[in-house]
């Protein structure tokens, strides 16, 4: 029986890459019955102001799985990032993003780069506490709790365990925001003691992150709390390759959500040359998660052929590497005839 997801285009380049992607699965078997909504910037310009149709969001509450395309959230005005409000109302506290070099396949100034960022979901600055206080003081909360850092870290040690996994890296603030930062890594200090097996550091997310862009082979998992778990993973996905090439998996405790971990690229939308990679990746752990493992191993080893057949498209192509640059439906089309070779 197929497995009822509920599964948005999104907007920018979202339609493009989420076709490709959907094409790719449906050749390769997933045993998934889509439900399609709507949501984001088109529903929002409809003059629906909170982004979101009430059919959709019955369909969001209705599904177990969400498949999303990036949407497009207008910078310093407009709704609500629809992203955080899913994230928080379903209560998906970890984001899961993986980054590995694919060296020499795609290029990558960092071969041995395998790292996963486990980002938690719902707290810190993005919980959406933000208001005016008078007329030139704007102020914006940063919530931390205790259940919401424990969760979160020992996600990524059950994670880093799960995956044969050596070393988890905390990254945070403390020595600044002692109180809010200071309880995360408390709390990981306390639960690190229960994974004698896996190594821990803890490091001052400036210096972590400049030392994850320079020297990313010397992370494994890393967790840390939202806002920096957002930029962190930005830089790791683009080091590694390219933002284009990374999914995360949203998790929750009864639902999960799965999307690339970059935004709508409304600079390169509708042309055709949006790399689906990072939705390709995420559709992936989804079959994973829904019980379809076997199904996901032949679509992500259809996508690895591709790679190394050097079919790339253009924001991975470099000259000399790459054999041929393709756009968004011709790179499906390969994973699709390499669905066979594995
Ligand atoms: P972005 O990730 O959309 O784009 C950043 C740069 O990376 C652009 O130059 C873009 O062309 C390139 N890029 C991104 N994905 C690519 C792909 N698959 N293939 C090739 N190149 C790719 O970030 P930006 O421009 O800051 O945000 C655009 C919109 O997306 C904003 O409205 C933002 O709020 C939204 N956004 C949505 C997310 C989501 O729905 N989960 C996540 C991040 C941003
Ligand atoms: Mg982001």
């Amino acid at each position: 029986k197929p497995v009822k997801i509920a599964v948005a285009k999104g907007d920018g380049i979202g339609p493009e890459i989420m076709n490709a992607t959907l094409r790719i699965l449906s050749a390769a078997g997933a045993h998934i019955e889509p439900e399609f909504i709507e949501l984001g910037e088109k529903v929002y310009l409809s003059g629906n102001t909170s982004g979101i149709d009430d059919a959709s969001w019955e369909a969001v509450n209705n599904n177990k799985v969400i498949f999303k395309a990036p949407i497009t959230t207008p910078q310093g005005k407009g709704y609500k990032s629809l992203n955080v409000t899913l994230r928080k109302s379903l209560g998906l506290f970890a984001n899961i993003r993986p980054v590995q070099a694919l060296t020499p396949y795609v290029p990558s100034h960092f071969p041995a780069m395998d790292v996963v960022v486990i980002r938690e979901n719902e707290e810190d600055l993005y919980a959406g506490i933000e208001h005016r206080q008078t007329q030139d003081v704007y102020q914006c909360l940063k919530l931390i709790t205790r259940p919401g850092c424990e969760r979160i870290v020992r996600y990524a040690f059950e994670y880093a365990k799960a995956y044969g996994r050596k070393k988890v890296t905390c990254m945070l603030k403390d020595n600044i925001m002692k109180i809010t930062d200071g309880l995360f890594h408390k709390v990981f200090d306390e639960i690190a003691v229960e994974y004698p097996e896996i190594q821990n550091e803890t490091q001052i997310i400036d210096i972590g992150s400049a030392r994850l862009a320079n020297q990313p082979e010397n992370y494994d998992v890393i967790v840390t709390a939202n806002l920096y778990g957002d930029i962190i993973s930005d830089i790791a996905a683009e080091i590694g390759g390219s933002v284009g090439m990374c999914g995360s998996a949203n998790i929750g405790k009864n639902v999960a959500m799965f999307e690339a971990i970059h935004g709508s690229a409304p600079d390169i939308a509708g042309k055709n040359i949006a790399n689906p990679s990072g939705l390709i990746n995420a559709a992936v752990s989804m079959l994973a998660h829904i019980g379809q493992p076997e199904i996901g191993d032949k679509v992500k080893n259809a996508w690895l052929v591709t790679l190394e057949q050097g079919y790339h498209t253009a924001d991975i192509y470099r000259e000399g590497v790459s054999k041929e640059r393709l756009g968004t439906k011709e790179f499906a089309d390969h994973v699709i005839t390499n669905l066979d070779k594995t």
